[in-house]
């Protein structure tokens, strides 16, 4: 693993870090996924009450940590006191979530690859997260070492005004199932991928977005053996909770 192995398109992708070995989201898992031989990590990315970026998924912090609340009512002093790990395994106790910033350290240092899944809460505007993580995510890695997906488009909107420049931000499309109205979605923010569902994923959808000239990831397969059929219709990599499931099952064995 180097430099050219996370910039390369990605077979793999370890989806919130190792997931499956590590509490999700954390330094942790974003270690493990490299000692796993996996180059790139998928991290959601979203704001406490005081506006700072956090790597954490849920609204709420209850599924992960030690307590209850919303993240949104957080300031970055109490989310720190959290125990971000001890949910997952007691050996992980005292893991602090981890800010955007020190996670863009740590992923830089490893010279691996991010995509960056800004997390927009329903019915909520993502011009804030845009503002606040996109300057820091951009200024931290080379653009072929993040990919920035959401699965709100007017947030992707905001992030393509941000950076107009189609090689220097990479924007991913996040769908569960495929609308019909994607290609013009995909035109108006220049993606550069589409990232989509395993399990509603269709082989002439997928025949089409390559045609289009789009990278196609697939979020979660986590049975290597389930999704092997599905290589053949053009998938250029899986975000998955375990990607070392899947090494002898790739295409060509090649991760
Ligand atoms: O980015 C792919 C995947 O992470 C989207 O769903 O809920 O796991 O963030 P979720
Ligand atoms: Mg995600």
């Amino acid at each position: 693993p180097n430099a050219t192995t996370a910039s390369a398109l990605p077979r793999t992708i370890a989806h919130r870090g190792l997931s499956a070995r590590a509490p999700e989201n954390t330094l942790t898992a974003v270690r493990e996924a490299k000692r796993a031989g996996c180059d790139w990590v998928e991290l959601d990315v979203q704001l406490l009450g005081d506006g700072t970026p956090v790597i954490w998924h849920d609204n709420g912090v209850r599924r992960c940590s030690n307590t209850r609340g919303k993240l949104a009512k957080l300031t970055l002093d109490k989310a720190r006191a959290l125990d971000v790990g001890s949910w997952f395994h007691k050996d992980c106790a005292g893991e602090p979530m981890a800010t955007l910033e020190e996670m863009l350290a740590l992923i830089g240092s490893l010279d691996m690859g991010l995509n960056l899944e800004l997390k927009v809460n329903r019915g909520r505007s993502g011009q804030a997260l845009v503002d606040t993580a996109l300057p820091m995510a951009l200024k931290a890695l080379p653009a072929e070492q993040l990919v920035v997906s959401c699965f709100d488009v007017q947030t992707l909107s905001a992030a393509r005004a941000f950076q107009r420049d189609a090689e220097l931000l990479r924007i991913g499309l996040l769908y569960d199932k495929l609308p019909a109205g994607w290609r013009k979605e995909a035109e108006r923010l220049d993606a550069f991928s589409l990232h989509l569902n395993w399990r509603k994923l269709k082989k002439k959808d997928a025949r089409d977005i390559k045609d289009a000239g789009y990278a196609l990831f697939c979020y979660t397969p986590n049975d290597p053996i389930a999704f092997q059929p599905i290589w053949d219709w053009g998938v250029d990599g899986v975000i998955s909770d375990d990607p070392a499931l899947f090494t002898q099952y790739l295409p060509d064995g090649k991760p």
